[in-house]
């Protein structure tokens, strides 16, 4: 039997989990037809492109990250840098946990290197970035990709047992309409010595060398209970074939000289975590 496309595969997927989306335009619920495209109850309809991807932007949007910066990302997440963070948050998604929601998941490799330690686990990744998306696409599997604005985002409240939200922007509102009653947040937010040596080479003697997500920590424990908090910092060998790739990578490194001298890299990462909270449902 041939090899079943990537769109078919993805329809095929979509379908099954269905219940999962309701429309960014209207909230209806949505299904998914045998041609690939996923239809709410008042005919806004969305088409899954041959990648395997579904874009749910109601409007325009330009990011500011090209398909460079994902394919850089991906070669040093894929080099093991990340590796000792997902495995903490790994460590915060139980068993019996079913869906679960990257949001800003970028090219994805965070959604599928946690996910390949969990069974069963049905995983969507959205992102704002067509770019990312399609990187996404391009190489993992089984997963719901969709270009879209975590912000209004096409799934429907009480969805999800597990929403992640590294390095990226959030929108508690919606993380809250969108959990289940039993279910959590995981964000991942930098600690003042992330990336420092290329802080330190790109705004030496200047404000922006120092960094606090103090007020970020405040806003997250205002919504979500149980908090807690694991903060995870680790210096990295750096093979000089990643350089480039790391200066790409972040903005930070956009400032540099791509022929820097960089030989380790230090990870510095609070992981916040905090649990669905009746009280933070706006609607
Ligand atoms: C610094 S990157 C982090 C990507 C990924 N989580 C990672 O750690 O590799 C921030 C990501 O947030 C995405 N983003 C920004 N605003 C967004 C929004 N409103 N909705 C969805 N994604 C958004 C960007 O496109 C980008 O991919
Ligand atoms: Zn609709």
């Amino acid at each position: 039997m041939g090899k079943v496309s990537k769109r078919a595969a993805s329809i095929l997927l979509m379908k099954e989990h269905h219940t999962l989306f309701s429309c960014p335009i209207c909230n209806e619920g949505m299904d998914v037809d045998e041609d690939g495209q996923v239809n709410c109850n008042k005919n806004h309809s969305f088409i899954i492109a041959k990648q395997g991807y579904v874009n749910f932007m109601v409007k325009p949007t330009t990011s500011m990250y090209s398909k460079s910066l994902f394919e850089s990302r991906k070669i040093i997440l894929n080099s093991g840098l990340y590796d000792p963070l997902q495995k903490v948050m790994t460590k915060y998604i139980s068993n019996d946990s079913k869906t679960i929601l990257d949001t800003g998941c970028g090219e994805g490799s965070h959604l599928e290197r946690i996910c390949s330690s969990l069974d069963n686990v049905v995983a969507v990744g959205i992102d704002i970035s067509k770019e990312g998306i399609q990187t996404a696409a391009k190489y993992y599997e089984n997963k719901i990709w969709c270009v879209g604005d975590l912000a209004n985002s096409p799934f429907k409240e009480q969805s999800f047992d597990i929403i992640l939200n590294i390095l990226s922007p959030a929108n508690y509102d919606e993380f809250s309409r969108l959990l289940k009653p039993n279910g959590k947040v995981i964000k991942v937010v930098p600690q003042s010595n992330y990336l420092k040596e290329i802080r330190e080479q790109a705004f030496a003697q200047s404000e922006k060398e120092t960094y606090s997500n103090e007020q970020t920590v405040e806003r997250f424990k205002e919504h979500f209970t149980n908090f807690q908090q694991e903060r995870i910092t680790y210096t990295s060998e750096l093979e000089p074939e990643l350089v480039p790739k790391l200066l790409e990578m972040t903005p930070l490194g956009w400032h540099l000289d791509k022929g820097i001298s960089l030989e380790k890299i230090t990870i510095d990462l609070d992981i916040l975590i905090g649990e669905y909270n009746r009280n933070d449902i706006k609607r």
